[in-house]
């Protein structure tokens, strides 16, 4: 190897350290609004916004409501949002038929906002939790989740997202063989430029818990997602499944939790230098802000300091709950 530093003193790290105008020529990473895709909940009713507890300053939103956040993601330069529906526990149903309706929440709510903000890009969740009795993401017969089945009815409900005008679809379901499902359904209705983002390592996770609370799938849940979702004991298996995801087509990855699998963003990243990204859960914003209302933590100062984390671990972007609250951080400064 050839030696980059003599010792001490002619190298003196602290030199790279000593002001702030040095400190910006060397630093590495770059936190933007461009890096944001802005998770939002979209419920029934019209002017309303409901706080979720578990979620301190998460409200879901009536699909007038959502197109008002759609035009502020616009303005404060964020390129995406995400849209996940709330169902309360008596619209669920063992077939989950709505998940697939062309007027349910979702599609309701992809449409308005493609036609209030068509420059924003809009991505969908699929799985069925939102709208299954059991709070599970595939169907259950005789109390496992089945696979292939569970794929025919992902198909039916992306379609109906394109059709509404989806930018991004967004399996989080795990099941096997769902990526090129969708994609041959895509292209064989000539949906051609539909994106993928595939939740390719998506990990059995405890820090799941006020999402679910927030879809109204807390109550719902019987048993545990294990086996679909990852062990969190698992690395190797993620490069498996990423690979396996990009080679049915998903255009772009993810790895979800955030924080606690920076480890798997850099070996994803580095293995297939697709475009990687991770999702920021609701259990790590619901820590950060506990902690910050506690006044354990200052609030800002974290809330940028975990989102830099994922562009140093190799990350091109982050879904977060943070994302209008970073960028408005980001313009100002
Ligand atoms: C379910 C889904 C979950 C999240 C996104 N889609 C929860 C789960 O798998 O139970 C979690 C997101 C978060 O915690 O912020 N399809």
């Amino acid at each position: 190897m050839i030696p980059t530093q003599g010792p001490f003193p002619a190298t003196r790290l602290r030199r790279a350290r000593k002001s702030p105008a040095i400190r910006a020529l060397v630093r590495q990473s770059h936190l933007s609004p461009d890096d944001l895709i802005w998770p939002l909940f979209v419920r029934d009713g019209e002017g309303v916004e409901e706080p979720i507890p578990s979620m301190p300053g998460v409200v879901r939103r009536s699909v007038d409501r959502i197109v008002e956040a759609a035009r502020e993601a616009h303005s404060l330069g964020i390129p995406a949002i995400c849209l996940f529906p709330y169902t309360a526990q008596d619209a669920r149903t063992e077939d989950c038929a709505m998940a697939w309706d062309p007027e349910n929440l979702s599609n309701r709510a992809i449409r308005a906002v493609k036609e209030a903000v068509p420059d924003l890009a809009v991505m969908t969740d699929v799985a069925l939790d939102p709208y299954n009795i059991n709070g599970h993401d595939g169907f259950v017969v005789d109390g496992q989740i089945v696979n292939d089945e569970t794929v025919e009815a992902l198909v039916k409900m992306t379609l109906a997202q394109a059709r509404a005008g989806a930018d991004i679809i967004g399996p989080s379901d795990m099941m096997d063989g769902r990526i090129g499902a969708l994609r041959a359904a895509l292209e064989s209705e000539g949906h051609r430029d539909v994106l993928i983002l595939s939740y390719a390592a998506k990990y059995a996770s405890a820090f799941y818990g006020p999402f679910r609370d927030a879809v109204g799938a807390s109550g719902a849940l019987v048993g545990d997602k294990n086996t679909y979702q990852m062990d969190p004991a698992n690395s190797d298996e993620a490069i498996r499944l990423v690979q396996r995801d990009l080679s049915e087509g998903a255009d772009m990855v993810m790895v979800k939790p955030g924080m606690p699998y920076l480890d798997i963003c850099r070996r994803v990243k580095d293995a297939f230098g697709a475009p990687t990204y991770a999702y920021q859960v609701s259990g790590e914003y619901a820590m950060l802000k506990a902690a910050a209302a506690n006044g354990w933590l200052d609030g800002e100062k974290v809330m940028l300091e975990s989102l830099m984390a994922f562009k140093r671990a190799g990350c091109d972007g982050v879904l977060t709950y943070f994302a209008p609250d970073v960028a408005r951080v980001l313009q100002s400064t």
